[in-house]
C-alpha cells in the first residue's frame, strides 16, 4: 500500500520504517529538516534497538523515503497521524496543536478521490477523548473523500521496533457510519495484514473507545508503579523490603509480577503527561471525580524524586553542599537516549541546586547531556563518574549498571555510599563489600 506517515518522532519514524518493512511503501513527513536529512540517509536520530538497521535497510530498499515536502503524501492511501501532543505549558491538559496542523496538511495536500475507495487518516497519537470525532467532522468538510479511524500505538521506548511489528495487541476505532466504518477496517487489515496473519489480537471499536483505551492503558501502568513506590513508603517506615513485597504478591497471577519495579518513579514523554491530560479532560467532561486516583498516583510518583534527594542528603551527612555525588544513568529509562520528563535528570538537577559536585555518566545521553547542560559535569566512563565519590546513586538500571563490581569500584570512591534508585542492585553484596547500601523502600535485611 502507498502509505503516509506524519510526524517522525520515535512513534513516526518507527511505525514508518516497520510499515515499510512490512512491504508498504512509505513517505515519512515531518517539519524538522535535520531529523528527516538524517532519516533519509538511513541514519536513526535516536536510540533505539533494531532501529537502525531496519531504517537503514528500508532506505536503502527505496521503499522507506522522508521529506519535508507534503506534496509527496499525495497519493498516500493511508495518512498515518504520529505527530507528538505534549503538555501545554501551565496546564496539565495535552496540546493538540501539531495534530490539527497534520490534519490540515492532509486536507491541502491529498489528491481528491472522485472514484474508488476513500482515503485513510489513521491517528496514532495519545489524544483526548474526542478528538476524533472533532477530526472526523473536519476531513468530512474537505470534499476529498477522506475518512479517519483511530488506531492507538502502545509501543514501548526501547523495544520500538519488536512492538510495532509484532503488537500485543491492535486497537481500531471506526466511525458509527457502518458503511464507512468497513471500509476503513478494511483499509486497516490490508495494512495490518502480516500481523493480523500472525494471530495478533484485534479490538473494534468506536472512536471514544478507541482513544480511552490508549490513556486507559497508561493510566492503570502508572497505577501500578505509583501502588509499589506506596508500599515502598510503608517499608521505608517499617524496615519492609519492597522487592520481596512485590515477588510475593506477583505470585498471584491476577496481580501479576509486571510493572512493580519501585524506585524513583515513572518519566518520560508519555505516562506522566497522559495521566495529567486524562485529569484535565475528565475535569472539562464533569467526571473529575473518577480520576482523583490519578491525581494521587502523580503525587506518590512525584515524592520518590523528593525520596531520593533526601536519601542522597542524609548519605552525604545531612547536606550534599560540597559533597562529590556521582550519577549513573539519567535517561528516563535504559535503552534509550529520551530525557524527557526523566526522573534521574530531575534528581540530579536537583542535587546540583543543593551544591553538589555531580558528575553523571549515561551509556546513551552524553553527547545530548553535554549540548543541553554545558556546566555539567559528563563523565564518559563508570569509572571516571565514581572517583573519588561521597555518594554513587544509580538512578536508570542500565544493564551495563547491574553488575557494576562493588569491590572494583569501592576502591576509586571517596566513601562506599551507594543509593541504588531503581533496586537493581544486591544489596547484601554491596554491604559485604563494606558500602552503606540504600535502596527505594530496602535495605540489608538478613532475610
Ligand atoms: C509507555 C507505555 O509502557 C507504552 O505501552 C506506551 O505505548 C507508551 O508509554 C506511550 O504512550 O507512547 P514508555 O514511555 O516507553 O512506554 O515507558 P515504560 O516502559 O512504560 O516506562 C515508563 C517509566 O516507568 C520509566 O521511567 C520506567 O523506569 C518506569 N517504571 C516502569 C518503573 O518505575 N517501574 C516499573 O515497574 C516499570
Amino acid at each position: 500500500m502507498r502509505i503516509s506517515v506524519i510526524g517522525c518522532g520515535y512513534l513516526g519514524a518507527v511505525h514508518a520504517a516497520c510499515m515499510a518493512e512490512l512491504g508498504h511503501d512509505v513517505v515519512g513527513l515531518d517539519v524538522d529538516e535535520a531529523r528527516i536529512e538524517s532519516l533519509a540517509a538511513g541514519r536513526a536520530p535516536f536510540h533505539e534497538p533494531g532501529f537502525p538497521e531496519l531504517l537503514a535497510r528500508n532506505v536503502e530498499s527505496g521503499r522507506l523515503r522522508f521529506t519535508t515536502d507534503p506534496s509527496l503524501i499525495a497519493d498516500s492511501e493511508i495518512h498515518f497521524i504520529g505527530v507528538g501532543t505534549p503538555q501545554l505549558d501551565g496546564a496539565l491538559a495535552a496540546d493538540l496543536r501539531y495534530v490539527d496542523a497534520a490534519i490540515e496538511t492532509v486536507m491541502d495536500h491529498a489528491a481528491p478521490r472522485t472514484e474508488g475507495r476513500p482515503v485513510l487518516v489513521a491517528g496514532k497519537s495519545t489524544v483526548p477523548v474526542g478528538t476524533a470525532q472533532r477530526l472526523a467532522d473536519r476531513l468530512a468538510g474537505s470534499g476529498k473523500n477522506i475518512i479517519l479511524a483511530w488506531n492507538p500505538e502502545f509501543l514501548r521506548e526501547g523495544y520500538a521496533v519488536q512492538d510495532t511489528l509484532h503488537p500485543d495487541r491492535l486497537v481500531y476505532g471506526l466511525p458509527e457510519d457502518r458503511g464507512q466504518g468497513d471500509v476503513a477496517k478494511a483499509i486497516l487489515d490490508e495494512c495490518y495484514a502480516t500481523p493480523l496473519a500472525d494471530g495478533t489480537p484485534l479490538v473494534v471499536a468506536n472512536y471514544p473507545t478507541a482513544e480511552l483505551v490508549k490513556v486507559a492503558a497508561n493510566s492503570f501502568l502508572a497505577t501500578k508503579i505509583s501502588f509499589i513506590n506506596a508500599m515502598a513508603e510503608l517499608c521505608e517506615a517499617t524496615g519492609g523490603d519492597v522487592s520481596r513485597l512485590a515477588e510475593a504478591i506477583g505470585h498471584d497471577d491476577r496481580i501479576g509480577k509486571k510493572f512493580l519495579q519501585a524506585g524513583i518513579g515513572f518519566g518520560g514523554g508519555c505516562l506522566p503527561k497522559d495521566i495529567r491530560a486524562f485529569m484535565a479532560r475528565a475535569e472539562e467532561l464533569g467526571v473529575d471525580e473518577a480520576l482523583t486516583f490519578l491525581r494521587e498516583v502523580d503525587a506518590i510518583n512525584l515524592r520518590r524524586r523528593h525520596h531520593a534527594v533526601e536519601l542522597a542528603e542524609e548519605a552525604a551527612g545531612g547536606s550534599v553542599a560540597g559533597a562529590r555525588v556521582a550519577v549513573l544513568g539519567i535517561t528516563f529509562k535504559p535503552d534509550t537516549d529520551d530525557l524527557r520528563d526523566s526522573p534521574a535528570l530531575d534528581i540530579a538537577m536537583r542535587l546540583r541546586d543543593r551544591g553538589a559536585r555531580l558528575v553523571v555518566a549515561d551509556p546513551a545521553a552524553g553527547d545530548e547531556l553535554r549540548r543541553r547542560h554545558p556546566g555539567l559535569d559528563v563523565a564518559d566512563s563508570v569509572e571516571d563518574a565514581v572517583r573519588e565519590a561521597d555518594v554513587v546513586m544509580v538512578l536508570t538500571p542500565w544493564r551495563d549498571y547491574l553488575d557494576l563490581d562493588p569491590e572494583a569500584l569501592g576502591d576509586l570512591v571517596a566513601t562506599r555510599t551507594i543509593i541504588d534508585g531503581r533496586n537493581v542492585l544486591d544489596p547484601r553484596r554491596w554491604h559485604d563489600a563494606g558500602w552503606n547500601y540504600h535502596g527505594m523502600g530496602r535495605g540489608v535485611s538478613a532475610w
